[in-house]
């Protein structure tokens, strides 16, 4: 019997291209769709390497295109839909507000329109990416998914409207089941080291910023600010392996194949650890001290974020099981065999 094909929109980025992996790994066909906006076509060419040709499928195009969606489910007979496609830089969101909530926006009403278009009386199911920025600066941690969501630029905005889109949807469609995921902080990268995060410009995410201090592009990292109230001073994250991520997705998938109902689970390991306990760690990992000086605060910073993981324990049987040497050990074996990411492939 064929394997059940599951579309990934954005499944060439960098969330994508790993739980594509899981996929495959776990007996499912991933079909990749994306528009590169945000990824190396290069990746695809990893991805043959590690899944062979017959693994996956892949098309270039827009996730904002119902047309395209709708030919892909139609023509793979796609079983369960990730929604990774979007524009993901904070900062760049605040200063281009309406691309961000255009092209987030438009992807999604694509999708559910597709869906609906294509599925008769019981569409695709659908796991959508959501994120840990829709609680903002929480009241408490570990943060539950019953937290309040208090969106504070417009990346997070499109994330909280987004998810109120499908539960919208799902509520006129009572046929249809989506799960939708809140991701902590991911990092690291598969352990072949083959794939991992490539980001374009100069990282904003703390963890590739160290990987490529640690492999020589950049002479130093900026700790923004050791004045919070966290035990060394400097901000506290939930990191998380991106192969959990990823097999937490697969196992959203396989729940809602199983007939699971519609639901929002946190994913994160539960634990947090300060920048400069990700320094140390990486810094012991690569074998040499990494350079930091102390900088200002970074606007719309928060001091502690990690997740009460227990709902997708519970309800989707899944946890972290990699720990933070283990995130930095597959980050730097990535980083330190692709010193430029994919433009060494
Ligand atoms: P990414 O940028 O690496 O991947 C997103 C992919 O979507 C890219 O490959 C991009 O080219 C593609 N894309 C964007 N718009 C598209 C369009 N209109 N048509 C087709 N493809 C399009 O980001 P990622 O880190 O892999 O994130 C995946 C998802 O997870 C996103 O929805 C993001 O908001 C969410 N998320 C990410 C993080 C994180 O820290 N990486 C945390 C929480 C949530
Ligand atoms: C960022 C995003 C958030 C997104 C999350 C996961 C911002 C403001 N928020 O959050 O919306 O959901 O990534 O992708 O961009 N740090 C440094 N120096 C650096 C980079 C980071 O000290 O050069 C610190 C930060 O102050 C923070 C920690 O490292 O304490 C983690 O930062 P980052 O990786 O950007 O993640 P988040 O702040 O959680």
């Amino acid at each position: 019997m064929a394997a059940p094909a599951v579309l990934l929109t954005g499944g060439a980025g960098y969330i994508g291209s790993h739980t594509a992996v899981a996929l495959a790994d776990a007996g499912y066909c991933p079909v990749l769709l994306d528009n590169f906006c945000n990824a190396d076509r290069r990746v695809v060419g990893r991805l043959h390497e590690l899944l062979g040709s017959d693994g996956f499928a892949w098309h270039d195009g827009d996730a904002r295109e119902a047309r395209t969606l709708c030919a892909l489910l139609r023509r793979y007979r796609i079983a369960a839909v990730i929604h990774f496609a979007a524009l993901k830089a904070v900062g760049e969101s605040v200063a281009q507000p309406l691309r961000y909530f255009e092209n987030n926006g438009n992807c999604l009403v694509a999708l559910l329109q597709a869906l609906a278009a294509e599925g008769g009386g019981s569409p695709a199911p659908l796991v959508y990416s959501s994120s840990a920025t829709v609680y903002g600066d929480p009241d408490r941690v570990p943060i539950p998914e019953s937290a309040p969501l208090r969106p504070t630029n417009p990346y997070a905005w499109t994330k909280v409207l987004g998810e109120q889109l499908v539960l919208a949807q799902r509520a006129a469609q009572t046929a249809w089941r989506a799960v939708i995921l809140r991701y902590f902080n991911p990092v690291g990268a598969h352990p072949s080291g083959r794939i991992g995060e490539d980001p374009q410009g100069i990282p904003n995410n703390l963890m590739p910023f160290v990987q490529q201090v640690a492999v020589g592009r950049r002479a130093h990292l900026t700790v923004f600010g050791s004045d919070w109230p966290t035990p060394d001073g400097t901000g506290v994250r939930d990191y998380l392996h991106v192969m959990d991520l990823a097999e937490g997705h697969v196992r959203a998938v396989d729940y809602l194949r199983a007939g699971g109902v519609s639901d929002i689970v946190n994913l994160g390991t539960g634990r947090g650890h300060s920048v400069l306990q990700l320094l140390g760690a990486f810094g012991s990992v690569c074998g040499r001290e990494l350079a930091y000086r102390i900088g200002p605060r970074r606007a719309g910073d928060i001091a502690v974020c990690y997740a009460d993981p227990s709902r997708a324990r519970s309800v989707l049987g899944w946890e972290a099981r990699r720990d933070l040497r283990q995130m930095c050990e597959d980050a730097w074996r990535w980083q330190r065999s692709n010193p430029n990411g994919y433009s060494d492939a």
